[in-house]
């Protein structure tokens, strides 16, 4: 049983960071293995550059996959469950996250692998949990539509049917976070339980 966390925040100063401590440790709390990409310390390159461009935008799947790619797969190929924890930016993950998206998620592995062999297709996982946290509250993100927005593109498309379960949970409010603090700690501490009971 192994976790991976795709880490998507540059600074340990910020509440990102907090949550993602408060995240370890529910999970060794339960005596769960995981992995954390942390895309920043990593200095994952995430633009796709034209070489690429050739090989995905033209379902080129004969042509190579960059090593860092093939190593962000390998964790993939190894994890049970996949938990992407990120700050939101203009209603989504920050660019260096959509850039994961853009790059490891390949043709003939992550879609487009109708023709694969089957060791060169993204496995299906057994959970996807999205955590993201969010200056507005939860209850304004839900009036304007955009935690909608977000779940509908984090859980249906980027997750889809990669994985068995998928759950996002938004941390919404940091902008008053003495406010909410309390309630996103409960939230977290209770994970490591979770992962157990859909994973195990
Ligand atoms: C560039 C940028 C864009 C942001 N966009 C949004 C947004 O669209 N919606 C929102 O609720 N909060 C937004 N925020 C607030 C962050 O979500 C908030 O700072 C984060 O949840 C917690 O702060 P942290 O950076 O200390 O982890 C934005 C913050 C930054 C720096």
């Amino acid at each position: 049983m192994k976790i991976q966390i795709i880490y998507c925040h540059p600074s340990e100063k910020s509440y990102t960071y907090e949550i993602l401590e408060q995240l370890k440790s529910s999970l060794e709390k339960e005596h769960l293995e995981f992995e954390i990409s942390d895309l920043y310390e990593m200095n994952f390159i995430t633009d796709m550059n034209e070489d690429e461009y050739e090989r995905e935008g033209f379902a080129k799947i004969e042509l190579p996959i960059p090593n860092d790619v093939k190593e962000e797969h390998q964790k993939i190929n190894k994890a049970d469950c996949i938990i992407f924890v990120y700050p939101v930016w203009w209603s989504d993950c920050p660019a260096k996250l959509k850039g994961w998206f853009d790059r490891v998620y390949s043709v003939g592995y992550a879609y487009g692998n109708e023709e694969s062999k089957p060791e060169a297709k993204m496995k299906t996982i057994k959970y996807g949990l999205v955590i993201c946290t969010a200056g507005h509250p939860n209850q304004f993100l839900e009036e304007i539509g955009i935690a909608e927005s977000m779940k509908n593109v984090m859980i249906n498309d980027r997750l889809g049917k990669r994985f068995n379960k998928k759950e996002m949970i938004i941390l919404g409010g940091t902008l008053d976070k003495e406010k909410v603090i309390q309630d996103h700690s409960e939230i977290i501490k209770s994970i490591g339980k979770k992962i157990k009971e859909y994973c195990i």
